[in-house]
């Protein structure tokens, strides 16, 4: 019997997003500092028994229809294949997708299909090395490029493109990123910087807005809204065509999470790598599930506390009001 993961401003949680390590093997300015972090222990970190039962419980008992994977970096789990087979031995079988930064998928993405990954989002800024090494910290941009052509020959499709634009390092790149996954039929979605950074980098009045996007690409294509119903998703899709040639090229996103918040028609839960509830990327508390988990709590007392940390969830990021606090954990250790 399902009962759903309800919040007191009558959004319904059918989206969990789970990390499945805060560890990562690219230092990304606008995600880790350069040091890396304290990293979790493994000891500290769900199981795959532990992940399998969770999604379990927000499948059966919870309403549960999507699960996202995430990290800091997921494929660094020696584990995910396990882990993915399990989830999709469950019934109703969620659809199953992974975020990543496809380091290693050339070798791992047929597996990962096989065991029943459905989909992946990609997170590239650049197509340039250097600009690549500069974002990224580490020279590993021919590493990303393998793990997509890995990932297409898997057969996993969609492939989307997450893109993080920063002022002066990788904007002026965006219309040749844009060309670049049109051809390889990737979909390209620009997603505003948001304070979620280690180093507090972020500003307001210098970040790339999702009209300044528009902008940076007006002059090579023309964008007009697609037809599809958005259903809560954080991308909004435009159709997108050559402004010379007149040809249609593909569609492009542009998540536009701080000057258009979504907040009002989110969907989704997260779960922490150590195994807290998170009810928003924002959210400056945590529910622990590992204690009931490891403490032999039953599936409906599990379930119940999931239940009440989802109603506290706030009615959105607050990130556009003057008492906006950035939360403690950065993006690396949430995981989008
Ligand atoms: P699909 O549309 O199902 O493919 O997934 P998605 O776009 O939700 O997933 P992905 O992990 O690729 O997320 C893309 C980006 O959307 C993230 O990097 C975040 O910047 C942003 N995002 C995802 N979820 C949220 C959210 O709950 N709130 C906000 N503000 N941004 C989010
Ligand atoms: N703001 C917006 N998106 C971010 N990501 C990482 N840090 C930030 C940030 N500060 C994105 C990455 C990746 C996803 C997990 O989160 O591009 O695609
Ligand atoms: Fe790692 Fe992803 Fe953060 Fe980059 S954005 S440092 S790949 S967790």
């Amino acid at each position: 019997a399902s009962d759903a993961l309800l919040d007191r401003f009558g959004r319904e949680a059918t989206d969990l997003r789970l990390s499945l390590t805060d560890f990562c093997n690219l230092r990304c300015t606008y995600c880790m500092p350069a040091s890396g972090l304290t990293f979790l222990a493994k000891d500290q970190m769900l199981s795959v028994d532990e992940v399998v039962r969770l999604v379990r419980i927000g499948v059966e008992h919870l309403g549960i229809d999507q699960v996202r994977f995430t990290g800091g970096e997921p494929l660094t789990r020696p584990d995910l294949t396990e882990i993915i087979a399990g989830v999709a031995a469950l019934r109703p079988r969620p659809n199953i997708s992974l975020t990543t930064n496809a380091i290693g998928l050339d070798v791992k993405a047929a597996g990962l299909k096989e065991a029943g990954l459905d989909r992946i989002n990609v997170s590239l800024d650049t197509v340039v090395s250097e600009t690549f090494e500069r974002m990224s910290r580490r020279p590993l941009l021919h590493r990303v490029l393998e793990g997509i052509d890995g990932a297409r020959a898997a057969g996993l499709d969609p492939i989307k493109v997450n893109a993080v634009l920063l002022p002066g390092v990788n904007d002026h790149e965006l219309p040749d990123l844009l060309d670049w996954c049109l051809d390889r039929n990737l979909q390209l979605r620009v997603i505003e910087q948001m304070p979620l950074d280690a180093d507090h980098i972020w500003e307001r009045t210098s970040m790339i807005t999702a009209a300044d996007v528009h902008g940076i690409l007006a002059d090579r294509f023309v964008l007009t809204p697609a037809e599809e119903p958005r259903n809560g998703a954080p991308a909004e899709l435009y159709d997108v065509v050559d402004r010379a040639s007149g040809t249609p090229r593909g569609q492009v996103g542009i998540i536009a999470s701080v000057t258009r918040p979504f907040c009002a028609d989110c969907r989704r839960t997260r779960l922490t790598a150590e195994g807290r509830v998170r009810t928003c990327l924002f959210s400056r508390e945590e529910t622990d599930l590992r204690g009931a988990l490891r403490g032999g709590g039953s599936d409906e007392d599990i379930a119940r506390i999931w239940r009440a940390a989802q109603w506290g969830k706030k009615a959105g990021h607050g990130m556009n009001s003057k008492d906006f606090v950035q939360p403690d954990r950065p993006m690396s250790a949430i995981g989008g």
